[in-house]
């Protein structure tokens, strides 16, 4: 197994510090486990009711995770309304779903996340227009503006403008009912999903919000939705109780949300009382997952330049950082320059759920490495999402000797070519599905 540099030439003790949020609690250190879409949960079509409900593959996944010392760690895209997915098979929380079957594996999921110390968030979203067309033929946006393209082969619906109300009883309200869900199920916090395209940035960003009533227009109206939500969620939950956003430090697209908006936008979540910020980029229509520049290559984060400046406007709230990181060295240098306090890390922790505490304990230089192409962030996002289901597939005291036992390691070119092989199959099967209009449910299970 091959990992990005196995020279141990810093000290990752910063990285054990504790981050407190203002609403009272602390992590046990820096580390974020990021919010990964899992999309094992049910997806019944003869019975939405049932739609969204953890499965063992969920609770067996969590539990490895919940051993591998982060900070806190966060949930995959958990979606508010039943009929605004990013995908069938993910989680969620709706009104017409509650119950004690429901209530008890949340419950479950909570309880395994936090088992060695980490927070527990909920990520919180709604898909809008980049819900799946065989999900939902009409989504809501904050304006009628279509996503064009195709993702695992399906398109997007064009979307109905939520009228005032609408905001109120379909957004407002659902989000403010998942927060109260989730601490009534045992989560420290939620964080809400304002990033990558979805819905909440659809009212946040010019390209997609047209309004001319209060929620368009500037800057304060596009963002009302959130402060909103913010407050419907205050109003339902105690003040311990830890409410953070992920947001986009910058666009990269025509009308896009700047680097200047975002740094206004954090100003005003600072402002608001927001516990974190995570600071992500991109959306659909530009996927910003890799090196734009070779000037950031070096520093490895992403979005580094951009959080260096949007950075100076946090005071109470607690900035996270996620994208890129993949050397300790890279993770100390970001925290020391303080263009970050937390440590974000998506597909590293697919490869490793351990990763942490192996950093902490001066184990480990680096992430493991993968022989696919790093821009190719639809090859990595289906690898991660195999190698999640194949940490479902047991619980962590089933392997706790060898927790990387059955992970796939696509640094040896012999499993990530018969991968590659295998995407071939998976993306006919998802053309095939796509084509009938049924909407693609699990991922590629990968031995
Ligand atoms: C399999 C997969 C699923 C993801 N699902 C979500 C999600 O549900 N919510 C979200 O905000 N970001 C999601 N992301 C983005 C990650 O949270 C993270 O921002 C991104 O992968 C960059 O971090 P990394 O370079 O450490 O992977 C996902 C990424 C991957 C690879």
């Amino acid at each position: 197994m091959k990992r990005f540099t196995n020279e141990i030439t810093v000290d990752a003790k910063i990285l054990g510090d504790h981050l407190k949020f203002r609403s009272g609690k602390q992590t046990q250190n820096r580390f974020l486990k990021a919010a990964l879409t899992e999309r094992v949960s049910s997806f019944d079509p003869q019975n939405p009711t049932k739609h969204g409900l953890p499965s063992q593959t969920l609770l067996n996944l969590y539990d490895k995770w919940g051993n591998g010392q982060f900070g806190a760690i966060l949930t995959g895209n958990v979606i508010v309304d039943s009929t605004h997915l990013e995908s069938a098979g993910n989680a969620i929380i709706f009104k017409e779903g509650d119950g004690p079957e429901r209530r008890e594996l949340f419950g479950k999921w909570s309880k395994n996340i936090k088992q060695s110390g980490s927070l527990a968030f909920v990520q919180l979203s709604h898909g809008g227009r980049q819900t799946p067309v065989t999900v939902q033929p009409n989504p809501f946006s904050a304006s009628s503006v279509q996503l064009a393209g195709e993702r695992r082969f399906t398109g997007f619906g064009k979307p109905v403008e939520l009228t005032i109300e609408q905001i109120q009883t379909e957004v407002i309200d659902r989000f403010a009912y998942a927060a109260k869900f989730a601490y009534e199920t045992g989560f420290d916090g939620v964080e809400l999903h304002a990033a990558h395209g979805y819905l909440l940035a659809q009212f946040t960003s010019p390209t997609t919000n047209k309004r001319t009533d209060k929620y368009g227009g500037s800057l304060e109206n596009r963002l009302r939705i959130i402060l909103e939500i913010y407050d419907a969620i205050r109003q339902q939950v105690p003040t311990e109780f830890i409410v953070g956003i992920k947001t986009n430090s910058v666009e990269f697209q025509e009308q896009g949300t700047t680097v200047d908006d975002a740094k206004e936008m954090c100003s005003i979540f600072e402002e608001k009382g927001f516990d974190f910020v995570e600071l992500s980029g991109g959306t659909y229509e530009k996927i910003a997952f890799h090196h734009l520049r070779e000037s950031t290559k070096q520093r490895e984060a992403f979005f580094l330049e951009f959080a260096e400046k949007i950075r100076p406007v946090f005071k109470n709230t607690v900035v996270y950082l996620t994208g890129g990181f993949r050397t300790v060295k890279a993770m100390v240098e970001a925290v020391e320059s303080d263009a970050t306090q937390g440590i974000g890390l998506g597909r590293p922790i697919t490869a490793e759920p351990d990763l942490p505490r192996k950093i902490l304990s001066g184990q480990v230089a680096s992430s493991i490495a993968n022989n696919f192409d790093e821009n190719n962030f639809a090859i990595t996002n289906l690898a991660s999402n195999s190698q999640m289901e194949q940490m479902g597939r047991t619980t962590f005291a089933e392997v706790h000797n060898n927790i990387l036992a059955n992970i796939s390691d696509f640094s040896n070119t012999e499993t990530s070519d018969r991968y590659l092989e295998a995407v071939k199959g998976y993306s006919e099967y998802m053309k095939n599905e796509a084509s009938q209009g049924k909407p693609i449910h699990g991922v590629l299970r990968f031995d």
